[in-house]
């Protein structure tokens, strides 16, 4: 099965990540995929609060909509995750989702003590971000953390698209190159993928 997850981690809902990665999932789509979308600004989630509950079976004991969001997660093949640039990161949706991914952390490596640094993964992940300024250094603090969370989630970033210059609601639209990109995008992670 080539499941994949379409993570909207924007506040704004017709954003301009959010209008990329509708393109890439009509992409996957096309290409076969059952793709399952989640937008992060209509859940109720809370960010870890360090209590590690989690130390006991590697489950968060938050309850909230986390929960449900954490076996989809897990049940994919690929992810294609969007968050716009907020200070030089994610967005604090986003980030929130990844923090409570700490307790998968706590689960591989202090219960399963599986050995850090293993770079075999078994799925993959698709970036999509967008900034309002231009700088070279704008993307690097969001590839750390987004390389970083995949990789507790054994996705490899098969591909990062990463756009400057777009800052009020659908500024992308005037770039059909970029729309039509991460529509490429979608539908070749998902070809990528097919068992
Ligand atoms: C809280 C906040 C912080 C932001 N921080 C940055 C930043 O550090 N660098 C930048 O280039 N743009 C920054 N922006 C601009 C957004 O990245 C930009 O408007 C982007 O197009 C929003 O994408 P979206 O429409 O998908 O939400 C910030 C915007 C907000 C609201």
């Amino acid at each position: 099965m080539n499941k994949i997850i379409a993570i909207y981690g924007s506040p704004r809902r017709k954003g301009n990540t959010a209008l990329l990665l509708k393109k890439a999932v009509e992409g996957a789509v096309e290409a076969g995929a059952e793709v399952e979308e989640i937008v992060l600004r209509d859940l109720k989630m809370s960010p870890c609060l360090e209590i590690y509950g989690c130390k006991k079976d590697g489950r968060c004991v938050i309850q909230d909509d986390f929960q449900g969001v954490y076996d989809r997660i897990l049940a994919c093949q690929g992810l294609m995750l969007a968050s716009p640039i907020f200070f030089y990161t994610v967005s604090a949706h986003t980030k929130t989702l990844m923090e409570r991914f700490q307790s998968l952390w706590v689960k591989k490596y202090w219960i399963d003590k599986a050995p850090f640094g293993k770079r075999e993964f078994s799925r993959k992940g698709l970036f999509i971000s967008v900034g309002a300024t231009k700088g070279k250094r704008l993307f690097e603090g969001s590839l750390l953390t987004v390389r970083y969370f995949f990789e507790v989630l054994d996705m490899e970033l098969w591909r990062s698209l990463l756009y400057r210059s777009l800052d009020f609601e659908g500024d992308v639209l005037k770039y059909p190159e970029y729309l039509e990109e991460a529509y490429k995008a979608g539908k070749e992670l998902a070809q990528s993928i097919q068992g």
